[in-house]
C-alpha cells in the first residue's frame, strides 16, 4: 500500500493568523497519526509563513513515525534544521524564497554539481534523500547518479489534467513511464502536489508509488467533512445554555 504522509503546512498557516496557538500543529499531527496516517511532512520556508523552525523541533520530539522535511537546501536555515532534526526523509525542492508553492522539479543539468555534496552530507547523517522531480526521463537518471534514494514526482500537471479532464490518459502515462524508469534504475518513487480525494486513486494505479504527501486538499477536505459536526457541537451548547 502507498503510504500517506500528511503535510501540515496549512494548519500552521491558519495558526499563524492569530497568536493563541490554534489550530495546534502537534495536535493535528496526533490526530492524523491516530487516524492511521503513516507519516508527517512539513515544508519550512524562509518567510516562515506557515511551518516555523519551532514547529519542526516540536514535531521531531513527539513523532515516532516517518518525518519528512521538504524544502530548498540552498537556504542555510533549512539545512540547519535538517542537520539538527535528522528526519527519516528529506525531500529537496528547488522552490524560490517567496514562491506561492513548489512549482517545478529540479533542473539537474544546472544543479547536479551543487546538489551532489549536499545529498552526500545528509545521507551520511542517516537521512533518506528524495528529489522533487518532473516526470522527465533524463533528469531522473541524473538523480540516481548524484546519490538520491528516491524521487518525488511533482504531480500538479496530472492534477490539472484530471480537474479539466483534458489529456488525463496521456499525462498519467507520462508519470507512469517516469515512475517505471526510476524504479528500474533503483530509485524509490514518491509523489505529491495537488493530490486529492478525487484524483488519488487513479494516480496510485501507477505501480510501486511508495508514498504520497498531501496537504492543501486534505486540509480543505477536512474542513468540509468536519464543518457540519462542529457547527452541531456549537448549536448543542447554545441549545443548552
Ligand atoms: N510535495 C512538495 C515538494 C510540496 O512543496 C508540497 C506543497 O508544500 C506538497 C508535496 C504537497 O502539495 P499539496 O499541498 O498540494 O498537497
Amino acid at each position: 500500500m502507498t503510504k500517506l504522509s500528511v503535510n501540515l503546512n496549512k494548519v500552521a498557516l491558519l495558526r499563524n493568523t492569530r497568536t493563541i496557538g490554534i489550530p495546534s500543529v502537534t495536535k493535528a499531527a496526533q490526530i492524523c497519526l491516530s487516524a492511521g496516517a503513516h507519516g508527517i511532512t512539513v515544508h519550512p520556508r524562509p518567510d516562515q509563513r506557515h511551518i516555523r523552525p519551532a514547529d519542526v523541533y516540536e514535531l521531531a520530539e513527539m513523532l515516532t513515525v516517518e518525518f519528512n522535511i521538504e524544502g530548498n537546501p540552498y537556504f542555510s536555515e533549512f539545512m540547519e534544521i535538517v542537520r539538527k532534526v535528522k528526519p527519516t526523509q528529506c525531500t529537496l525542492v528547488p522552490d524560490a524564497a517567496n514562491v506561492f508553492t513548489s512549482d517545478h522539479g529540479w533542473n539537474l543539468t544546472e544543479h547536479s554539481q551543487r546538489l551532489a555534496p549536499i545529498i552526500q552530507e545528509l545521507k551520511e547523517l542517516g537521512i533518506r534523500i528524495s528529489l522533487f522531480m518532473d516526470p522527465d526521463l533524463a533528469p531522473i537518471e541524473r538523480a540516481k547518479e548524484i546519490g538520491a534514494d528516491r524521487i518525488e514526482l511533482y504531480t500538479e500537471p496530472y492534477a490539472t489534467a484530471f480537474r479539466n479532464q483534458t489529456d488525463v490518459e496521456a499525462v498519467w502515462q507520462q508519470f507512469a513511464r517516469a515512475a517505471k524508469q526510476a524504479q528500474e534504475i533503483g530509485l524509490g518513487v514518491n509523489a505529491g502536489h495537488d493530490l486529492n480525494l478525487q484524483n488519488l486513486a487513479k494516480f496510485c494505479a501507477i505501480p510501486g508509488i511508495l508514498e504520497v504527501s498531501i496537504g492543501h486538499a486534505l486540509i480543505a477536505e477536512a474542513l468540509e467533512m468536519g464543518l457540519s459536526a462542529t457547527v452541531k457541537a456549537y448549536l448543542k451548547i447554545l441549545a443548552q445554555a
